[in-house]
């Protein structure tokens, strides 16, 4: 399996992430550390948005960024961070977490996706960020993150960074780089590997330039078969989208002053029931993580889980079973089935304006497959996520140690033990490591638990699909829903 990260810096979100050539120091550390074979544990890490600030003062106040004390701050910067407002993370807390990450993750972890933001943000016009303190504080979180992940041999992925995609210019950089990852893919694809796609800012009509973003959806749907999922941060609230034929089909939606939450379930209306198998060729699935920075709500990281059944557990092992029986029935069913060309011969297409647009030049083949990865739980297929938190931020000091607390997971409780008659149970058999949940889950038996509100037996796009009707139907998945998306904080 293989991971390419891609993304896409604009509008508003540019400040920090533009600046953040991460995958220069990393990518070096990349090469000079080659990486020693690890028993595979299907699962990893995806983390984000860490914004680690050198001037953060603990007790200062927050309406200055956390730098400077004023003693009307009734609620001042706390010791390893000050929850659900502007101020950045002290290095206290960036440390911390990799340092928890590093003693209880990396024995159970295949890889690491991170995906970008790494400096403060620069909202103290007393203390200006100039460029060199962002390329510093890339080089420092690098450096942590190569000592806790990539000097034991587990890869991390960073994310890229450019912006525009006009139809009529080759040159411009948005092409560029999705000519790039259309050819990646098309590799990728053509060796019957599954990818992942990683990036900082989650793909949307708001947020990335609109060529960029339909040709971004159409490559995302046109190798529905190819790639497992999209990761990305930036939002720092905790959700999933979707990417739709009906956008790249030119239905325009109509922008509205709604929060996301409001967007997220109006959207989720709008999906046809019930579905059919056809209609899961239209959809891709995007997952936006909670951030480390507990701006503006609280320091969180996400653990996935996928399937690796019937490997030996080693890398060099893959060569046989059922990974070879996969890739013989993905080859068995490609020859019988060419991908759908799905015309853009659109009314609107007729007109100049439209003429010169991606959305009238879409004419390549789509490749769905209902028994691929990401529409069929089978291998490499992703299973279900844990998202960890840390709700008490505020009282951890220097005499009380920060925790991690699960939040929720997307497991059904039954699938958090396997069937311990039928198999040698060994650690990597667990979703999640029962050491690392909550000790009212470890024992197997519990019937109803807070913990497993979603109950997603898998996390392919019908199963994503079907959560996302379910949750315009269910008022009380609903507000758990909203709950988990600003973490008990308000919408900012
Ligand atoms: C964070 O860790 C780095 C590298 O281990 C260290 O140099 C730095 O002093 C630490 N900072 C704090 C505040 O703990
Ligand atoms: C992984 O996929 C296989 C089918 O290839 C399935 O039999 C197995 O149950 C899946 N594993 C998990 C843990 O869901
Ligand atoms: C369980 O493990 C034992 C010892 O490693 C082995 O002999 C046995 O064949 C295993 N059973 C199964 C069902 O894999």
């Amino acid at each position: 399996m293989r991971t390419r990260s891609l993304i896409f810096t604009l509008g508003l979100c540019c400040i920090t992430s533009l600046a953040s050539p991460t995958q220069i120091v990393l990518g070096s550390s990349l090469v000079e550390l080659q990486p020693v074979p690890r028993k595979l544990h299907g699962r990893f890490l995806h983390i984000t948005d860490i914004h680690p600030d050198p001037f953060y003062e603990p007790g200062a106040s927050r309406a200055s960024a956390c730098h400077r004390s004023n003693l009307k701050d009734k609620r001042p910067a706390g010791y390893y961070g000050a929850p659900y407002g502007s101020c950045d993370s002290p290095f206290r807390l960036t440390n911390f977490t990799l340092d928890f990450l590093d003693e209880h993750w990396t024995s159970e972890i295949d890889f690491v996706i991170w995906t970008g933001d790494n400096a403060r943000h620069d909202n103290d016009h007393d203390i200006p960020r100039p460029l060199d303190e962002i390329y510093d504080l890339n080089r420092a979180v690098a450096k942590k993150m190569e000592h806790v992940f990539l000097r034991k041999g587990i890869p991390v992925v960073p994310s890229l960074g450019v912006g525009g995609c006009r139809y009529a210019d080759p040159k411009d950089p948005g092409n560029i780089h999705l000519d790039w990852l259309e050819e990646q893919l098309e590799a990728f694809r053509s060796r019957q590997m599954q990818v992942w796609i990683t990036g900082h800012v989650p793909p949307s009509e708001k947020m990335y330039f609109p060529e960029c973003y339909y040709r971004f959806a159409e490559l995302n749907l046109r190798f529905q078969d190819t790639i497992l999922g999209n990761l990305y941060g930036h939002l720092n609230v905790d959700h999933f989208s979707f990417l739709d034929a009906d956008e790249i089909d030119m239905s325009m939606k109509t922008s509205s002053s709604r929060t996301l939450f409001q967007t997220l379930i109006s959207e989720f209306s709008e999906i046809p029931e019930p579905l059919e198998d056809t209609h899961y060729d239209n959809y891709a699935v995007v997952n936006t993580n909670a951030a480390v920075v507990p701006n503006p709500y609280i320091p969180s990281f996400r653990i996935f889980t996928y399937n690796t059944t019937g490997l030996s557990g080693f890398v060099k092992d893959i060569g046989s079973g059922p990974y070879l029986q996969t890739m013989k029935a993905t080859q068995r069913r490609r020859a019988s089935n060419h991908g759908q060309v799905r015309t853009s011969k659109k009314p609107k297409c007729e007109r100049k304006k439209s003429r010169n647009t991606w959305r009238c030049h879409f004419d390549k083949p789509w490749h769905s497959d209902s028994e691929s990865p990401s529409r069929h739980n089978s291998l490499w297929s992703p299973l279900g996520f844990a998202q960890f938190y840390m709700p008490r931020l505020a009282e951890f000091d220097q005499t009380h140690d920060p925790e991690f607390e699960l939040e929720y997971m997307t497991f059904p409780l039954s699938k958090l033990h396997p069937d311990e008659e039928a198999h040698n149970i060994t650690n990597h058999q667990y979703v999640i490591p029962l050491q690392l949940l909550p000790e009212e889950l470890r024992q197997p038996g519990a019937v109803e638990s807070e913990y497993t509100p979603y109950e997603l037996n898998d996390l392919t796009i019908p199963s994503w699909l079907d959560f996302a009707t379910r949750l315009t139907k269910n008022k009380e998945l609903r507000s758990r829903f909203k709950k988990f998306m600003y973490m008990g904080g308000v919408e900012e």
